[in-house]
């Protein structure tokens, strides 16, 4: 039988007569100590920083994956209103940016179809992998995933008819400087989508932005009004975000 540090071997547990318990007997000394344990084989494993840290990072990205996906996602979602206000055409090119497990990345795909395409963007390499087996699952050819910078989409100039950024621009730090690289990206007559969480307090929200990354429309509407955007149009219909589209100023 296997030993596993942390719990006796069976040879060494007794019945404490009178009590119905197990009680140790003929332990090393220092058997729970932290030293035996990270000198312990069995450990051997764990004891790399890098596969610790993969580890994390993978049982972060399936939370993560989980949370995206919930089945009851769509009572606050609702993307099959988002699809029609939005009425994607097809031959579109699109730029999903956070696209994370491809929630609206593969709706858009559909609704552009083969003469148009979504680049699936996003910095989690977790997340990167998650959709590139959707992508082969779905044999999705105009779907194209990437990794980018935290600061920067890395898209090329006038190439995009619609930016679409869904629970993501909140985690950019400067969201104006991001802007302006949106804005360069986009082609004559294109748009940048944008829906994030309204701000509220994580007792009332347990999902969603910490408070730190919290943001009011008004805010977001003044930070790309400087980077050269304007409010085409906007809903209320979603009951926890804003739902803006912008375009160039000019
Ligand atoms: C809350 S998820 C939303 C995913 C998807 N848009 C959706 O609605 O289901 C945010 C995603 O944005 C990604 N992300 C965070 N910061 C980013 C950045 N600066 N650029 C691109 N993606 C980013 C995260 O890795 C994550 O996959």
């Amino acid at each position: 039988m296997r030993k596993w540090p942390g719990s006796p071997p069976p040879e060494e547990m007794e019945h404490d007569r009178g009590h119905h318990s197990l009680r140790r007997r003929r332990e090393p000394a220092g058997f729970w100590d932290r030293g035996r344990l990270l000198r312990d084989e069995a450990f051997a494993a764990f004891r790399n920083e890098d596969l610790f840290t993969s580890l994390a990072r993978r049982a972060w990205a399936r939370g993560y994956t989980e949370l995206l996906e919930r089945s009851n996602r769509e009572d606050v979602q609702k993307s099959p209103d988002i699809m029609k206000a939005l009425a994607f055409r097809p031959g579109e090119r699109v730029a999903d940016i956070g696209a994370g497990t491809g929630y609206f990345t593969f709706q858009v795909a559909d609704a552009v179809g083969s003469a148009g395409s979504v680049a699936a963007l996003d910095i989690a390499p977790e997340m990167l992998e998650y959709l590139d087996l959707r992508v082969k699952a779905r044999k999705a050819a105009n779907v194209t995933v990437r990794r980018v910078a935290p600061d920067d989409p890395q898209l090329a100039p006038a190439r995009v008819d619609t930016v679409l950024m869904i629970d993501a621009i909140h985690y950019v730090r400067d969201r104006t400087a991001y802007a302006r690289k949106l804005l360069a990206a986009l082609a004559p007559g294109g748009r940048m989508v944008i829906i994030d969480y309204r701000p509220k307090p994580m007792s009332e929200r347990p999902w969603g932005p910490p408070p730190g990354q919290q943001f009011p429309r008004e805010q977001m509407d003044r930070e790309m009004e400087a980077a050269g955007f304007r409010v085409l149009r906007s809903y209320d219909f979603l009951p926890e975000q804003f739902f803006v589209i912008y375009v160039p100023r000019q």
